[in-house]
């Protein structure tokens, strides 16, 4: 059986995620993680909360709680939004649990061991009116590479170059505005990133078919101004994993902590122990070549942003470390999704966040716009009329319409049981071949992970039914052809079926209770799509489903752009 290791990028803990992060790595990673079960694979599907560093911190002290208590809260609430949204996680998990502290001191002492670790003197910035040194989030300043205003201090949001806080130009701290900042000394451990450019420049070279948009950051880093930097992997915080050389203390780091980005993607490996404690099950076999993990196959999912992480500083944790830990062998990256006419924004609270979106309509109308509309080779927009037009069209009109049609006129024609009709003849052969083709073509796009080609691929194959349907029309042939139509109405039923099990990666609800009319709620991936369209013989009790897609009328449209035009409080 193959087995395949899927990550989506962890949620920062602050705050509930909008739209935008959630087609950015989550939702996409859910769609193919139901794909490859579907399909037959062993899966292990892993994200969890990103939970460290100055957002935590502040959003806690902005709540008036202990950070330890509003992490706690916090991941409830991701976790509910989640299980709204059908995001089918093995785990999810938490990046300040005990496995991810282990296995981040783990990595830093292998890292030690292997001399890639050097302490510094730092020169960091420290601002007087807040107290505190500044973690590079928290100054902003223009950007000395593109010259954007807001770059922030640990990398800039509109060249993706990541920075260090004292390169920006003009520095001032995102916490109160102060420009009365000073660079003071402190002492951090600094991962050689430098010393591991050959290796990760091979290991960028050795993979196959990866996305342009992966390659081309992690090359532009790799090779670009001074290439490859030498990163600090500790900050002066509270909150974090406490520096520690494996299990024992890091003379003279007493009181420091790890940068969240050094821990964060250890939290994917951590994820999966926090699995294997919680369930029994064994989770080196996933992420260890030696421990039988050799014939798993990793694949990440994230936005742009997150790319040079993912193909150079957790690459280098693990390939530094010099065990045999899994690498990604396919990484999906994304643009961004933004709303009507600008950017959603989490800090501004602008756009739809996850709990209005389920406040308002299923999880499945979300789905479906926003996987067909993921922004794979460019940044996408939302409007709510794209939305209306697209979700009536497709779901409503198409997919809804064609399995109340079918079972209606069944039920009040010929009962609530399939038909038993004549044999198949000329147009459903023709359809059934349109079928095949188009469900390879469906399983090629899904395979390598081309969701937009899926999901049009997908409509495709609901519009044929449909057109078949047109065409038969069964209500004019059962005025002279009962046998006839009774046949039509067979395959229309199958199709009900044939169709649940295909849409279910992207509509799961809406083809659970496809399946559950169709009395068939363990149907299986088509091997034959001919078999599959007489799945259903004669006499099989199927019921009327509740309409699956109601339409967004015009008035809920005005009504919600309206409600979502400002920010949120
Ligand atoms: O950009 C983000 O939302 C980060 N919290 C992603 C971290 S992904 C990984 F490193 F774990
Ligand atoms: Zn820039």
């Amino acid at each position: 059986m193959p087995r395949t290791l899927i990550t989506s990028a962890i949620p920062y803990i602050n705050g509930i995620k909008h739209l935008g992060n959630l087609i950015g790595s989550q939702l996409p990673a859910d769609l193919y993680a139901r794909y490859v079960r579907a399909r037959g694979h062993e899966v292990m599907f892993i994200c969890a909360t990103d939970e460290h560093g100055t957002p935590a911190e502040l959003a806690a002290k902005k709540a008036g709680k202990p950070v330890a208590e509003y992490c706690a809260e916090m991941w409830q609430v991701q976790k509910d939004l989640a299980d709204g949204f059908r995001l089918s996680f093995d785990h999810f998990g938490r990046s300040s649990s005990p496995q991810n502290h282990r296995l981040t001191q783990h990595f830093a002492g292998r890292l030690d061991e292997a001399g890639l670790i050097e302490e510094r003197s730092e020169r960091q910035v420290y601002s007087k009116a807040d107290g505190r040194f500044l973690p590079d989030r928290y100054i902003e300043g223009t950007c000395p590479n593109c010259g954007y205003e807001r770059a922030r201090g640990d990398q800039c949001e509109n060249c993706t170059k990541q920075l260090d806080p004292t390169d920006l130009i003009a520095p001032r701290s995102a916490i109160s505005g102060s420009t009365d900042l000073e660079v003071r000394e402190t002492k951090h451990l600094y991962l050689l990133q430098s010393k591991l450019r050959d290796r990760l420049d091979a290991w960028i070279d050795g993979q196959e078919g990866w996305p342009v948009l992966t390659t081309s950051i992690a090359k532009k880093w790799l090779h670009d101004g001074d290439g490859l930097q030498d990163r600090g992997i500790t900050r002066d915080l509270d909150w974090g994993i406490p520096v520690r050389k494996g299990d024992v203390p890091w003379p003279g780091m007493e009181g420091k902590v790890f940068y969240v980005w050094f821990d964060a993607p250890i939290e994917y490996i951590a994820g999966t122990a926090e699995w294997a404690d919680a369930t029994g099950g064994d989770w080196e076999r996933w992420w260890r070549a030696d421990k039988g993990a050799e014939d798993v196959r990793y694949v990440q999912f994230m936005g742009k942003d997150n790319v040079p992480f993912h193909t150079l500083s957790f690459p280098a944790t693990i390939l530094g470390s010099g065990e045999p830990w899994k690498t990604v062998d396919y990484l999906k990256s994304f643009n961004y999704l933004n709303y009507d006419g600008g950017q959603f924004s989490t800090s501004q609270g602008r756009g739809v966040f996850m709990d209005q979106a389920l406040s308002i309509l299923p999880a499945d109308y979300w789905r479906w716009w926003l996987l067909s509309h993921v922004p794979e080779s460019s940044d996408t927009e939302f409007t709510w009329a794209r939305f209306q037009a697209d979700v009536n069209k497709d779901l409503a009109d198409v997919l809804g319409n064609f399995v109340s049609r079918v079972t209606k006129f069944c039920r009040s024609k010929f009962g609530e049981a399939v038909p038993e009709g004549g044999a198949w003849g000329e147009a459903e052969r023709a359809l059934v071949a349109r079928l095949a083709e188009g469900l390879t073509r469906y399983e090629g796009h899904m395979d390598a992970i081309e969701i937009r080609k899926a999901a049009a691929e997908l409509r495709g194959l609901w519009v044929a039914g449909n057109e078949y349907l047109q065409e038969a029309a069964p209500w004019s042939t059962f005025k002279t052809d009962p046998d006839l139509a009774a046949m039509q109405i067979r395959l229309g039923l199958n199709l009900i079926r044939f169709y649940a099990v295909l849409s279910a990666p992207f509509i799961p609800d809406a083809a659970q209770a496809m399946l559950r009319a169709m009395g068939d709620e363990g149907a299986g991936w088509p091997d034959d799509v001919d078999d599959a369209l007489a799945a259903l013989g004669p006499g099989h009790a199927f019921a009327v489903p509740e309409v699956l897609f109601a339409k967004i009328t015009d008035a809920q449209r005005e009504e919600w752009e309206a409600r979502f035009a400002g920010t949120r409080a």
